[in-house]
């Protein structure tokens, strides 16, 4: 049987499925949690102290669903409480702050922590993750835009959602999603389903797009050394134009970043003899 089966109590019908929600502090998985369990918003910051524990039930197609949800605190203090609380797994809420591109950065961190509790056996490959981009509402501070963070979700396979537990935009869609994706992995003996495992655009694509985001200038847009000839610059430009083209390439952010190679190759011409 594999590690993340869920336990069955009438095969075929109900499910008992477990759910934890990760991300650092602050950036909203309680609140979260709460607005879709008891659909209301908290303003007032009240950290969690190790884990929050409750079970929900949910209806997915025609069969119950047993949800018991894990929150977890977000705090690096609270490591020693959290560690014993990723194992049996199937589905994972990994939230970050639109506004804190610290709480961004660090998903890697919070996989690596899971990675590293779950052990040499322990399998990711078969859990869903859903990645909520949270506080949407606070248009004012956002600083991770949504082309962003899709295609860091993407590029791995992760659902992805903008929402706002303030409001409730996204919320119950996230779930949904979410819970269809559990159901979906369960049906399928606990594998993630085919379809869903893997991104529609390529690792060079999602890097490419990545690379081109973190450029300081035209040179390192294009990849060449300052100072490259005309030809360097054409060559540079193709390999990118054929890679990124709006035609072929699907991948989130690549329109943006097919028009700043397009206008970095202008710039850069203008200026070579
Ligand atoms: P820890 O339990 O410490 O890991 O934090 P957490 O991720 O559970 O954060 P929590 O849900 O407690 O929310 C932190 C703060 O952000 C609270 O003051 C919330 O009111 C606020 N907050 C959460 N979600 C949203 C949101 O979507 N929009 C806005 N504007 N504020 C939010
Ligand atoms: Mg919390």
């Amino acid at each position: 049987m594999e590690a993340n089966m869920p336990k069955r109590k009438e095969p075929g019908r109900s499910l008992r499925i477990k759910v934890i929600s990760m991300g650092n502090a602050e950036v909203g998985k309680s609140c979260i949690i709460k607005r879709y369990c008891e659909k209301r918003f908290v303003s007032k910051y009240l950290a969690t102290i190790g884990i929050d524990y409750g079970v929900t039930k949910v209806h997915v197609r025609d069969r119950e669903i047993k949800v018991n949800i894990f929150d977890m605190a977000g705090h690096p203090f609270f490591y020693e409480v959290r560690n014993e609380f990723y194992k049996d797994t199937q589905g994972v809420i990994l939230v970050y702050d639109v506004g804190q591109k610290d709480s961004f950065d660090a998903l890697d961190a919070w996989l690596a922590e899971m990675k590293q509790e779950l052990g040499p056996h322990g399998n990711m490959e078969n859990i869903i993750f859903v990645v909520c981009a949270n506080k949407i509402d606070c248009t004012k501070h956002r600083c991770v835009d949504e082309s962003e963070g899709r295609l860091w979700a993407e590029s791995k396979g992760f659902l992805y959602f903008e929402t706002s537990a303030q409001t409730g935009e996204g919320i119950n869609e996230m779930f949904q999603t979410f819970y269809v994706s559990i159901v979906d992995l369960c049906e399928n003996g606990g594998k993630r389903p085919t379809t869903n495992s893997s991104a529609s655009f390529t690792k060079e694509q999602a890097d490419a797009i990545r690379r081109i985001r973190n450029s300081k200038d035209s040179w390192d847009m294009l990849g060449v050394k300052p100072g490259a000839s005309r030809d360097e610059v054409n060559k540079a430009y193709r390999k990118l134009a054929v890679l990124l083209h709006p035609d072929k390439c699907v991948a989130p952010g690549s329109e943006d970043a097919f028009k700043a190679v397009v206008n970095a190759r202008t710039a850069l011409l203008k200026n070579i003899k």
